[in-house]
């Protein structure tokens, strides 16, 4: 009799931990959820194995790929089109990206279109990250074809005072952009040092780039988020660069792009002094800009001189 009860109660609590854990992992399913996202909304229902994830862009939603970092021309249509309420507010520190945001035109793909309109009454030309490459024109401007920007150098600057080699430097920076953003370490080429600044060269053309293949200027901005304290990532997903197995901090990112093609913005329309310095710069003097960029930095002045040097050293080229 109680041998009885007692294996009636042990069958019945199996029994409801059973149900209880199924209804856990039924509510939960901890691998379907936004990743690179956070307003991305993802459901593993509907019968297919797949995580299936969306985003709203304005009033639209757009399916995305939430295991990897979102096309910038998307991110910045959402942005640029984002309710108040939606978006936090900006940082203090943050920065506004060259022109000022923009409601970016994109591919079906997410990839920037070409040419880019301003109330349809000004028209310019970007790279394949967006940003301006051209003067602007009105409405007829033509862009013939997208222009991919191939390199990006991200600049930034230390944050503390840690005694490390340069070397674990590297290597932290390198398992942060393959883990956190997916990219392929073929891509970083390079990571150079020079007082408290440290740079970061991505390369990448079209060639090398397959269609699964992150991009590099997707990776950049999503990194420039993250050291600005204005992530795009789920909020579970901290930022955290381990150098040595502790946080290394660092500030003040400045991305500069380049393309594969000369810019086309004439000399007088290249004002100096603009917020984010944003550079599309003329492949064949990177070498020299480069150069001139971790002199200037020396002498404790970086930040706007380079617009002016590029002026000056495109003056000189022509
Ligand atoms: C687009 O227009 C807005 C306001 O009309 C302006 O603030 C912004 O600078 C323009 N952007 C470009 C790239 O012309
Ligand atoms: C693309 O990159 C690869 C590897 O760096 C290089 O060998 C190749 O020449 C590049 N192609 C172009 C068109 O620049
Ligand atoms: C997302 O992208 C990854 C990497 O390219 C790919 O393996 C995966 O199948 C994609 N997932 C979906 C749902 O498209
Ligand atoms: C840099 O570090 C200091 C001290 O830890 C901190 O107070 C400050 O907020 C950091 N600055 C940035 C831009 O992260």
């Amino acid at each position: 009799m109680n041998q009885r009860k007692m294996q009636l109660s042990t069958v019945l609590r199996l029994g409801v931990t059973v149900t209880l854990l199924a209804l856990v992992v039924q509510a939960q399913n901890p691998a379907c959820k936004c990743r690179t996202h956070y307003q991305g909304k993802c459901d593993s229902s509907g019968g297919s194995p797949d995580c299936q994830c969306t985003i709203s862009i304005g009033s639209n939603t757009q399916s995305v790929n939430c295991t990897k970092p979102i096309p910038k021309c998307w991110l910045m249509k959402k942005e640029s089109l984002g309710t108040k309420g939606g978006r936090r507010q900006k940082p203090k520190t943050a920065l506004i990206d060259n022109d000022g945001l923009y409601d970016p035109d994109c591919e079906i793909n997410g990839v920037f279109k070409a040419r880019q309109c301003n109330n349809t009454e000004t028209c310019w030309c970007v790279n394949s990250a967006g940003v301006r490459r051209t003067d602007k024109g009105d409405k007829n401007w033509k862009c013939p074809e997208l222009v991919r920007t191939n390199w990006i150098i991200i600049e930034m600057k230390r944050n503390n005072t840690d005694s490390v080699s340069e070397d674990a430097i590297k290597q932290g920076i390198k398992n942060l952009f393959m883990n956190r953003y997916g990219l392929a370490e073929k891509y970083i080429s390079d990571i150079e040092f020079d007082g408290d600044y440290i740079d970061i060269n991505l390369k990448q053309n079209g060639s090398q780039k397959s269609p699964d293949d992150v991009d590099i200027t997707d990776v950049g901005y999503y990194f420039e988020k993250d050291v600005k304290g204005d992530p795009i990532f789920n909020s579970d997903e901290k930022f955290d660069m381990q150098v040595n197995g502790k946080s290394f901090a660092v500030k003040e990112p400045l991305i500069y792009y380049l393309d594969e093609k000369p810019h086309e913005i004439s000399m007088k329309h290249l004002t100096p002094g603009i917020i984010a310095v944003i550079v599309v710069v003329v492949l064949a003097i990177v070498a020299g800009i480069a150069v001139l960029i971790f002199t200037r930095r020396k002498r404790g002045k970086y930040e706007k001189a380079e617009m002016k040097e590029l002026n000056e050293m495109q003056t000189q080229s022509i």
